[in-house]
């Protein structure tokens, strides 16, 4: 018969009915039933360890490949709701942000939780304007990568290395100084990005424009050659805003839960950030872009679209750009990029590449493999056709997501910091290899 035991809420201390916020759980191995408090939807998965078998059983793990159904963390930064395409940042829909606000203003709400007052905006740009510069040893650290080096990995390597220049950021406690490696960051990403741009390119490196707005800017370091003054074109400086924007957080994917991991050993900003972009550069993340870029050039024709549908339900290819852990619906970012897309091609002309990407929706969303597995476009999609029709090449792709997720990656590690509840990640393993055994001598074996 079942015995209760370990009531964990206070209402439930010695009574027979069961509290209402709580989980009975029945171990069928030992008949026993335990009451675990739910708070937020969720339940404390050390909880589980009081159930076991006999005294020095190590207690009941989950097991959760991909972190599928684990929540690592509380956050007050983004939210998704993945059924009805929602998404908002510290409450604001994502749709409002991107008509209505600048970058650097939704910079500002995801460090600070508050969409800030004019003056506290004009000081926040002035931060942030002022520290574009890199220092010239950075530079010179950049000129030793090879000619053609993936800029994505250059990215990866030169924020780690800031970590070398900026030792005061390891003082963790001081919000001053926090703030300071986090201004710095938000300010160097463009820097970076726009140098291994132009290192691929055999280009001299283009020194900030600090009188530019932050995207305005990178326009300039990326494509300005011997004007004496660099003028941005306006519809595509406000578009790569926005796309910033769109990019600017997103709950805990796997390069955010890389920050929070690596920051939660303590380890300074610079490294976090580089585990982030690193964790970000694989094709299921942010380099999904880049990934569908050279899927739809060697799709080529929409007349081989059904071939290629073909190849993707019979699992040999991904449809890339489709498809979410979190979305069960339409990614609503994925809807505001398709629309700026259109405000791109006015100014440098259709790129022939969205016929294919929308006559590839069309047919994806009519199919019962994409129906059934709840695949929709995600902001990968879209975003690659627009970059690309800007002049970004392929490669540029993912370091223009990693610079519109800075401002996320840094308020969700700094949010991790302050969070009472945060250790050091360490998850658990079920270990199936041998048990222990003796040293065989090279002879022996
Ligand atoms: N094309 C074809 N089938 C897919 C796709 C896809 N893009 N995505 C998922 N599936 C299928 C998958 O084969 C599986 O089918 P079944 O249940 O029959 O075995 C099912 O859907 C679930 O897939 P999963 O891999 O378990 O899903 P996940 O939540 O682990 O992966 C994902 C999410 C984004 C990695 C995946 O959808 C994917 O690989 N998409 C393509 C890459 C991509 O566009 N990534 C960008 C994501 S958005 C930007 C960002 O935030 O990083």
């Amino acid at each position: 018969m079942a015995t209760k035991t370990t009531p964990l809420t206070e209402e439930n201390t010695g009574k027979d009915t069961v509290a209402k916020d709580t989980l009975s759980i029945t171990d069928n191995r030992t008949g026993k039933t335990y009451d675990l408090p739910i708070e937020n939807g969720s339940i404390r998965a050390l909880d589980l360890r009081q159930i076991k078998q006999s005294p020095d059983d190590f207690g009941l793990m989950t097991y959760d490949p991909g972190f599928a159904n684990t929540a690592s963390v509380k956050s007050a930064v983004s939210a998704i709701d993945g059924e009805k395409g929602i998404l908002t940042y510290r409450g604001y829909p994502i749709e409002q942000l991107a008509e209505q606000a600048s970058f650097l203003e939704v910079a500002y709400l995801l460090i600070h939780g508050e969409l800030p007052k004019q003056a506290e905006l004009d000081d926040w740009d002035h931060q942030i304007t002022t520290h574009t510069f890199l220092h010239e040893n950075v530079k010179k650290l950049m000129e030793g990568f090879r000619y053609d080096a993936h800029p994505m990995g250059v990215f990866v390597s030169t924020v780690a290395a800031l970590s070398t220049f900026y030792p005061d950021a390891k003082k963790l406690d001081d919000a001053e100084c926090r703030m300071h490696q986090i201004q710095r960051l938000i300010a160097k990403t463009p820097t970076i990005a726009a140098f291994a741009y132009r290192h691929r390119i055999g280009l001299p490196y283009m020194y900030p424009d600090n009188s530019l707005s932050y995207t305005g800017n990178l326009l300039n370091m990326m494509y300005r050659t011997s004007e004496p003054q660099f003028e941005p074109q306006p519809v595509l400086e406000k578009a790569l805003d926005v796309l910033f924007v769109l990019h600017g957080d997103h709950g805990q994917n796997c390069s955010t839960s890389s920050m929070r991991g690596v920051g939660s050993s303590e380890a300074d900003p610079y490294c976090a950030m580089a585990a982030a972009a690193a964790a970000l550069y694989g094709p299921l993340h942010g380099g999904a872009n880049e990934a569908v870029l050279r899927m739809l050039r060697q799709i080529g024709s929409t007349s081989n679209i059904p071939g290629y549908i073909k190849r993707v339900k019979n699992k040999e290819v991904r449809l890339m750009g489709f498809g979410h852990r979190v979305y069960k619906n339409y990614d609503p970012r994925a809807k505001i990029v398709k629309k700026i897309a259109d405000q791109v091609f006015e100014v440098t002309g259709r790129n022939p590449l969205i016929d294919i990407a929308l006559e590839l929706e069309r047919i994806a969303l009519e199919d019962d493999y994409f129906i059934s597995h709840k695949l929709y476009p995600n902001v990968d999609f879209y975003s690659g056709i627009i970059y690309e029709a800007m002049g970004f090449p392929v490669e540029m792709f993912p370091v223009l997501f990693a610079i519109g997720r800075t401002p996320g990656w840094l308020a969700q590690w700094q949010e991790g910091h302050l969070d009472q509840d945060q250790r050091i990640a360490r998850p658990r393993q079920i270990y199936l290899g041998s048990d222990a055994r003796d040293y065989v001598a090279m002879e022996k074996r």
